[in-house]
């Protein structure tokens, strides 16, 4: 097998963050060399604590976590409590967790990590806003140049948005740090809405990670099912969409994404449409191609690998 590939996953859990770190932490295709927390689906104690309890439920307590920004860089946070529920990880009774925060702050871990790893080694994976990443490049601009590449979930276009009625969530929580990543000149790859809103987390989906029986499966199944009530609810769909896993899942099988590489603009101005990923879908403007902006998937292949993968969890 080849190299793993070195990533670092910033997140904010949220059961669907938790789906993708479990996915993560389970394949071996991938070298998690840590995995640092935002404030945004629930403050930053909390999205610490579930980063920790995840890493424990996966039997991977060496995993390292790390707090990052308590907040977003300009605006104030935006929490999502009435989705994630009080904990922002509602669903499964996890143990409080016996593994130790980091002590290094989560943008010092990235930006040091990006040093010191050879150049174009390492994959910067964000399933929620993107204040760290932004924090980190505006630290030490030397990064820039070293990442291999950003894969985000994060933005909409045809789906236009969750949180307002044109932007997404990750990206509407900090949609200065977003400007700032999408400025940077990193190649970028974006899972939005417009991808999420079409792998649904329906009762056989579902019903497939609880059989697998092993405690992480049934844990997956406790969380989805909190998780999807709020969207099937407000979308009238048969189950909710599972956004942050297709990040991992892009790393460990790409062929399951279609999409287009496009510019993508972030509004940070307007109050009404703040931070709308603006997407140049039909390249209608002269404005450089910075992300590959995806819009399709193969919905069943993505929950056979996150079904597979977290089957290999304890
Ligand atoms: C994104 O918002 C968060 O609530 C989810 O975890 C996901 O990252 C979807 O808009
Ligand atoms: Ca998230």
């Amino acid at each position: 097998m080849a190299e793993p590939r070195k990533i670092i996953i910033d997140t904010d859990p949220g059961q669907d963050d938790a789906v993708a770190i479990l996915t993560a932490l389970a394949s071996p295709e991938l070298d998690v060399l840590g995995i640092v927390a935002v404030a945004a689906n629930v403050p930053l104690k909390l999205t610490e604590k579930n980063a920790r309890k995840l890493c424990e439920l996966a039997g991977k307590p060496e995993t390292k976590v790390f707090a990052g920004a308590i907040r977003p860089m300009v605006r104030k946070l935006v929490t999502a409590e009435e989705v994630h529920g009080k904990t922002g990880l509602d669903g499964p009774d996890l143990p409080e967790p016996t593994m130790k925060l980091q002590d290094q702050h989560g943008v010092d871990f990235i930006v040091e990590t990006l040093m010191a790893e050879p150049k174009g080694t390492v994959t910067l994976c964000t399933l929620g806003s993107l204040t760290d990443v932004a924090l980190a490049m505006v630290r030490e601009p030397r990064i820039v140049p070293r990442i291999h590449e950003i894969v985000m979930m994060g933005g909409a276009y045809f789906e236009c948005g969750n949180v307002t009625p044109s932007a997404e969530f990750n990206i509407y929580v900090d949609p200065h740090a977003a400007d700032i990543v999408f400025r940077s000149g990193v190649p970028i790859v974006m899972m939005p809405l417009d991808v999420t809103h079409k792998a649904l987390t329906t009762a056989r989906r579902i019903k497939a990670f609880r059989d697998l029986g092993n405690r992480s499966g049934v844990a997956t199944a406790e969380m989805l099912e909190f998780f999807e009530r709020f969207d099937e609810y407000k979308y009238g769909t048969d189950g909710g969409p599972l956004h942050d896993p297709c990040v991992i899942a892009y790393l460990l099988k790409p062929e399951l994404f279609t999409g287009r590489e496009v510019n993508v603009s972030i509004e940070i101005t307007s109050e009404l449409t703040m931070g709308a990923t603006v997407v140049d879908w039909w390249g209608i403007t002269k404005r450089p191609k910075n992300a590959v902006v995806m819009g399709g998937i193969d919905a069943d292949g993505f929950f056979a690998l996150l079904t597979e993968r977290i089957g290999r969890l304890p």
